[in-house]
């Protein structure tokens, strides 16, 4: 049984509890944030931890917890569940009033909920699926417009996920006025020539932690990035494409709305930044 984090205590899973009056319960009033752990150490953590920073701020939402109590969390939680590859879960909630209520509580008699657990997955770096790449389909984005804050509301995202599964693909990429928006839950790329592509950062989509540093990594090891948006036919018609997220890293899509990329197998420019992006937040993990 895995031990959580809810409001200051360590708990066995079965014995966490919060409020059914929550507002992440009744709103989807809350944000999140997810890190993975490789060799028992956090990946990227300042980044998540800067976000979230972000996130509860754009939404007035008071920070209940300082930074280094964060990391303790976090590592803590590593630690009593002995996780050497996996990840942690992070949910901070504007907490629960006496009752329902569209109007913000009071911040002063109202504390935020803060909730961790961990997901234990041996396996997450060396991936079959990152061997074989993944399917995607295209559906229209009917999120919310401020998708660059990181809240808990992910049922369009989950709605997406399903109807992947029904068409046999593994995941959706989601599109606006024409133009790819991002993954259910990653980032989206396409790769043609050597040239990276993906979407400019907006309220659009999600600024994802690892985005940010596959793209610093890719500029580092001297590749083209352009950021701008594209459409899924240039995206079926590109050399390859891939995605990338806490959870998947550096991921190949192989397929979109069943037509190959390429040659419908992984490529070396994902391949390449899976590799390096691996090896140095290994290097930097805390
Ligand atoms: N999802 N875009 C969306 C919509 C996401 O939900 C995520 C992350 C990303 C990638 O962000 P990052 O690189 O910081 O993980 C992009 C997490 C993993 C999730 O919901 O499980």
């Amino acid at each position: 049984m895995r031990t959580v984090y809810v409001n200051g205590d360590y708990l066995p899973e079965n014995e966490a509890k919060v409020s059914i009056f929550d507002r992440g319960f009744l709103m989807a009033d809350g944000v999140y944030e997810v890190t993975s752990v490789l060799d028992g150490k956090l990946i990227d953590f300042a980044g998540h931890a800067k976000r979230l920073e972000r996130s509860l701020r754009e939404l007035d939402m008071p920070h209940p917890v300082v930074l280094p109590d964060l990391l303790d969390i976090h590592r803590e939680l590593v630690r009593l569940n002995e996780i050497n590859e996996g990840m942690i879960y992070l949910q901070i909630t504007r907490g629960a009033p006496d009752d329902r209520d569209f109007v913000f509580p009071d911040p002063e008699t109202t504390k935020p909920t803060v909730v961790l657990f961990t997901q234990n997955k041996p396996g997450l770096a060396d991936s079959p699926a990152a061997r074989k790449g993944i399917k995607v389909i295209s559906i229209e984005d009917q999120r919310w417009a401020r998708r660059d804050i990181k809240t808990v509301q992910l049922l369009f995202p989950s709605m997406g996920k399903m109807m992947a599964k029904a068409a046999g693909a593994d995941d959706a990429w989601m599109v606006e006025d024409g133009h790819v928006t991002e993954g259910t839950s990653n980032n989206a790329y396409i790769v043609k020539g050597s040239t990276i592509i993906t979407r400019h950062l907006g309220n659009e989509i999600l600024h994802g932690i690892t985005r940010a540093a596959v793209l610093r990594f890719a500029r580092e090891a001297q590749m083209q990035v352009e950021e701008r948006s594209f459409t899924i036919a240039e995206a079926q018609a590109a050399d390859e494409a891939f995605i990338t997220s806490a959870s998947t890293f550096v991921m190949p899509v192989v397929e979109i709305d069943g037509a190959p990329v390429g040659k419908g197998t992984p490529g070396s420019v994902a391949a390449r930044l899976r590799e390096i992006y691996l090896d140095e937040s290994r290097k930097a993990a805390v």
